[in-house]
């Protein structure tokens, strides 16, 4: 089948952070993004891409700061209320009944029940006539350890991390598994050796 270019999204899961930020009053506001991603392997950079007309992306310019919160399926149903307009005086934690979890480096709290919290100080933003993409520089990084397998990664079978495909008119949401195969870094080298391992030491 052939379709349309746009429709490119919905051939990659895509998972469901929700950006916390906070404006200067202090009102807080939550959105869900899907486009989300870290910039390369082992840079501190997270890009997420926004429309133009956002609380968030105002409030970002006004903080230079945010919180990708990282939830489980527990939090499908946030989606919705999260995702609809409101006014930017609307406490969105109050709104949508979330608990805010104290940041430890920026002010903007995060959500109490993720599995993981990225607190960014804004790196930069790339204007485009019709959406911007906010690079984000993650200056602390924290996973709650029920979620974490012995060696600190995540057990995404425990945490069940929230993601979405897309069709035609909506989003199905989903979440990951596991598939039984584990390859070291150093796999894609000739020499089997990882040039980044010392990062990672
Ligand atoms: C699953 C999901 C993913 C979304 N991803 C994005 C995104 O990546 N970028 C974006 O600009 N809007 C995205 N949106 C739309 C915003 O969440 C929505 O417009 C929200 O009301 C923005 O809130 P704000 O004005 O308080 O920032 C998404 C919505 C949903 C439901």
């Amino acid at each position: 089948m052939i379709l349309k270019p746009f429709l490119r999204e919905n051939f990659i899961p895509l998972p469901v952070g929700f950006i916390s930020t906070i404006n200067k009053e202090g009102i807080k506001n939550i959105a869900p993004y899907s486009c989300l991603m870290p910039v390369l392997r082992p840079l501190d950079l997270i890009c997420i891409a926004s429309a133009k007309r956002r609380d968030t992306m105002d409030n970002i310019k006004e903080m230079n700061e945010f919180v990708v919160n990282m939830t489980g399926i527990d939090f499908a149903h946030k989606v919705v209320p999260t995702a609809k307009h409101t006014a930017p005086e609307v406490d969105e934690y109050d709104y949508a009944n979330i608990e805010e979890k104290q940041s430890r480096v920026i002010k903007t709290p995060g959500i109490k029940g993720s599995y993981a919290w990225m607190e960014c100080e804004l790196f930069k933003i790339y204007e485009e006539p019709t959406y911007n993409l906010i690079m984000g520089k993650v200056v602390n990084l924290e996973a709650d350890d029920k979620y974490l397998k012995k060696d600190g990664s995540l057990d995404v079978e425990k945490a069940k991390p929230l993601f979405n495909v897309g069709d035609s008119n909506g989003m199905n949401f989903c979440t990951v598994n596991e598939i039984g195969l584990h390859e070291p870094f150093g796999a894609m080298f000739p020499d089997g050796k990882d040039p980044l391992s010392k990062k990672y030491e």
